[in-house]
């Protein structure tokens, strides 16, 4: 058992929590009454501190404006009926928050102090938790380099922070996706395992040339042939093909999501097949003119389960079944919510209280 953190905490003295409009919350744009903020520097981290949310002063020098040493984590807390506040397996994100961080090189945190960081903040603005069917608050853990230096190395001083966003859900409708076959998100050796910021980056110009050609989203397919689906905007990828569940397996490329690994533990427990391996577009045009494709979506913590309606590939459109008929993506969707809302037993202890 770790000590508890010791945490300096301010409160504000004006609450926004009454001026924010619930009924209209867009993701990523409402940012609740606290911030944490932590510092790096002689080889530890100190100053934890929970503090009114607002801008913090930065030299312009600082190397994660100028060699994008910074990364993030996304997680969600759900309010339950009793008012109960779960966070939904953060120790997930504590691992691959240090994984990010070694590949970036950059100072891990012990996890039992990441979780306590996001648990204080949580618990300090818990008011701002929605209490409304797929609403959540979004928390966002995120590191960078604060050296004022332009050396290109890596810098001696960080920065961790963690926001709160009430938030909505990420899609309405099914996602009209365009299987990308020109860009690539991610090559082997690379970092696209870490949720390093410069992946967001560089996904926007092809995101936005999607957009521009009429869809939602785009699949990334594999650097070298790009025949192989890796993963579907900022989501993991998953498919039921003739009654198995495939998704890309883990590894260089590919994010260990923790709702990928959520619904491919809930298909284990209904003894569904699983296969975490190469998946080819060829075989999801197959699968779609056989019909044996029944399912396919995004899975994230912001997506949550996004239903894939239509894939294009090279020009030509795919068409699915209404998501609204999908046994398996209904039943990970329902499912999950009442485990995350507290409504149905949480048998793998998902739930941090
Ligand atoms: C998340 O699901 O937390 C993500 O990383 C997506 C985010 C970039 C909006």
């Amino acid at each position: 058992m770790t000590e508890t953190l010791d945490i300096k905490i301010t409160k504000t003295a004006h609450s926004r929590l009454n001026e924010t409009d619930f009924n209209n919350l867009p993701f990523g744009k409402v940012f609740s009454d606290h911030m944490l903020v932590a510092d790096y520097a002689d080889g530890e981290w100190k100053n934890f501190e929970i503090l009114p949310y607002g801008p913090i002063q930065m030299s312009p020098a600082i190397s994660a404006l100028h060699y994008g040493q910074a990364f993030f984590e996304g997680i969600k807390a759900y309010k339950h009926d009793d008012g109960t506040v779960s966070i939904f397996r953060p120790d997930k994100n504590a691992i691959r928050f240090n994984k990010s961080a070694e590949r970036l090189c950059m100072p891990t945190l012990p996890e039992e102090v990441f979780i306590q960081s996001i648990a204080a903040l949580v618990d300090i603005d818990r008011d701002w938790v929605p209490a409304k069917a797929d609403h959540a608050m979004y928390i966002r853990p995120f590191m960078f380099a604060t050296d004022p230096y332009l050396g290109v190395t890596p810098s001696a001083t960080y920065k961790f922070i963690v926001l709160v966003s009430p938030v909505g859900p990420y899609f309405s409708k099914p996602l009209r996706v365009k299987i990308e076959t020109h860009y690539t998100r991610a090559a082997e050796g690379g970092m696209g395992y870490a949720k390093a910021a410069g992946n967001y980056g560089a996904s926007m110009l092809p995101g936005r040339k999607a957009t521009e050609e009429g869809f939602d989203q785009l699949i990334w397919t594999d650097a070298k042939e790009h025949k192989y689906v890796e993963e579907m905007g900022a989501a993991n990828a998953m498919f039921v093909l003739d009654g198995t569940l495939i998704t890309a397996e883990t590894k260089d490329t590919i994010l260990d999501g923790v709702t990928r690994d959520t619904v491919i533990a809930l298909a284990k427990d209904w003894d569904i097949p699983v296969e975490e391996r190469k998946v080819s577009v060829e075989e999801l045009v197959e699968g779609a003119k056989s019909g044996k494709l029944t399912d396919a979506f995004g899975a994230g913590t912001a997506a949550t389960i996004a239903p894939v309606g239509s894939f294009c590939v090279d020009g030509t459109e795919y068409f699915l079944s209404d998501p609204a008929t999908r046994e398996f993506s209904q039943k990970v969707f329902t499912t999950l919510n009442a485990i995350k809302y507290g409504t149905a037993p949480d048998p793998h202890g998902w739930n941090y209280i």
